[in-house]
């Protein structure tokens, strides 16, 4: 560690109001209530209505976050969205959430599948602990639904939508992450795909027809890679903290299915009591799962400070990640290192010296604009005085009224504008690509 920990002092969550219940189902598709809970223990799930998108989600999800941690959208330094199932190609979502939250700062997506919160939630700390940025924006949203075949009984009992975010803040204290384990074993990727879309099988009629835009699923080998997994990968998590399974007080796993979540516990002895399930209620929320049933914990107050606590998870990719993370502040405060102490007024000293330097620059270029239009008519019409050639003169001329309208002051040591060594005159700096199609020179 660097003496720069990420902590957690913000987080929300949004779920659509309109629910899709397994007696619902039983009308759309050939299943039953009964099967759907023995096999995944669903109950429910929340779909977008209208006027829900990816991006209000995350945006309703991050204006709690932002509320709990006393911060505005402005102290946001860097937003990464969590997703697969953006609400456009491009833009990217990341973006459209800065622009309607009102942050000015970088934003990027994630799309790892349903592990994208926790690799999200690592990439974060990485930037924090680096120095690069202090608050960081940390959501994983999913409209799920739009990829579900509403016809395929085999996925649409899984799925559900909704959004959490957590706000990450640098710290002197070592708790938040402690640890992270990121995973991908792309040779099973066809377990859990949507086939067409993107680049390698285009949107067109036939992959309309062939029905490509919705997730297909292999169940079995996911849920047996699943098994695996969750529980190697919190092992890994919790090695790496420096801590053993007993220092884990609570567990938060990807909410895909009951019966994986109760293998893994059992794989590490960790009693129930000491794991989240919210997927009775909410179904498979893909990246936004664990940030949902953290916040679900969080208000049920079974997270408190001193804890330490483990997100785990798997998918698309195929894909795992795992994340210990200490609540809250440790008994012992410790001291920050001298250089981390003054790196953000060092920061800030540096920028204000660039800006400072740029903004002289500019002024040295408009006041070289303005001098040269009134000494350049000047220069020529010396020159002119000496020369008899009449076809020069009209050429010099030429050049010196292009001059003068082509290069306003913003363009001024733009790239492209330079002194061309076909004009007659020394001093004119001509933008080549406007001069050249009238033959100059
Ligand atoms: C999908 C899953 C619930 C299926 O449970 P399962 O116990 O493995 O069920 P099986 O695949 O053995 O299927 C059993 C039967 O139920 C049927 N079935 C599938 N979905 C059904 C449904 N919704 N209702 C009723 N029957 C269903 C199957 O067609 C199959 O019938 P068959 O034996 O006649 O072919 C389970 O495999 C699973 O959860 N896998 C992991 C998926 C996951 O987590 N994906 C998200 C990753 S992020």
């Amino acid at each position: 560690m660097t003496g720069r920990y990420s902590r957690i002092t913000g987080w929300g969550k949004y779920t659509p109001s309109r629910i899709l219940t397994n007696a619902d189902l039983e009308k759309m598709v050939d299943t039953s209530d009964e099967w759907i809970v023995t096999r995944t223990g669903i109950r429910e799930r929340h779909i977008v209505g209208p006027g829900e998108t990816n991006a209000t989600m995350s945006v309703a999800a991050s204006r709690q976050a932002l509320d709990v941690a006393g911060l505005m959208p402005k102290d946001i330094e860097l937003i990464i969205v969590a997703t697969s199932s953006p609400d456009h190609f491009v833009p990217a979502i990341a973006s459209e959430v800065q622009y309607q939250l009102g942050a000015e700062c970088p934003a990027f997506t994630i799309s790892t599948g349903c592990t994208g919160f926790v690799y999200a939630l690592a990439t974060a700390h990485q930037f924090i602990a680096t120095g690069a940025y202090d608050r960081v924006l940390v959501i994983g949203s999913e409209v799920i639904s739009m990829f579900v075949n509403w016809q395929d009984r085999n996925t649409c009992v899984l799925f559900g939508d909704g959004a959490g975010a957590v706000v990450l803040e640098v710290s002197n204290q070592p708790s938040g992450v402690q640890s992270f384990v990121l995973g991908s074993d792309g040779s099973s990727g066809n377990a859990l795909i949507v086939r067409g879309g993107g680049c390698a099988y285009p949107m067109s009629h036939e992959m309309i027809d062939d029905k490509a835009m919705y997730i297909e699923m292999d169940g079995r080998k996911v849920f047996k890679f699943a098994t695996r997994v969750m529980g190697e990968a919190t092992l890994e998590a919790v090695e790496k903290a420096g801590l053993t399974l007993a220092d884990i007080d609570l567990l938060i796993p990807h909410q895909a299915n009951l019966r994986i979540i109760q293998l893994a516990a059992r794989y590490l002895k960790l009693p129930m009591e000491k794991v989240v399930v919210n997927l009775d209620r909410y179904g498979n929320t893909s990246a936004a799962s664990i940030p949902i049933a953290m916040v679900e914990a969080l208000e049920e107050g079974r997270i408190r400070d001193g804890m330490n606590i483990c997100m785990v998870g798997f998918g698309g990719g195929l894909t795992w990640a795992a994340a210990v993370v200490g609540w809250g502040q440790p008994a012992q405060p410790v001291e920050w290192p001298l250089v981390w102490r003054f790196a953000p007024a060092g920061r800030k000293v540096s920028m204000a010296a660039t800006r400072l330097r740029l903004q002289a620059r500019q002024l040295a270029d408009v006041a070289s604009y303005h001098a040269s239009s009134v000494l350049l008519p000047l220069y020529t019409f010396a020159g002119l005085h000496k020369t008899g050639d009449k076809k020069r003169r009209i050429r010099i001329v030429s050049c010196v009224l292009l001059t003068q309208h082509a290069i306003s002051p913003p363009s001024i040591g733009v790239p492209g504008t330079q002194q061309t060594d076909q004009c007659p005159h020394p001093n004119a700096r001509v933008a080549s690509h406007i001069i050249w199609p009238f033959g100059i020179g």
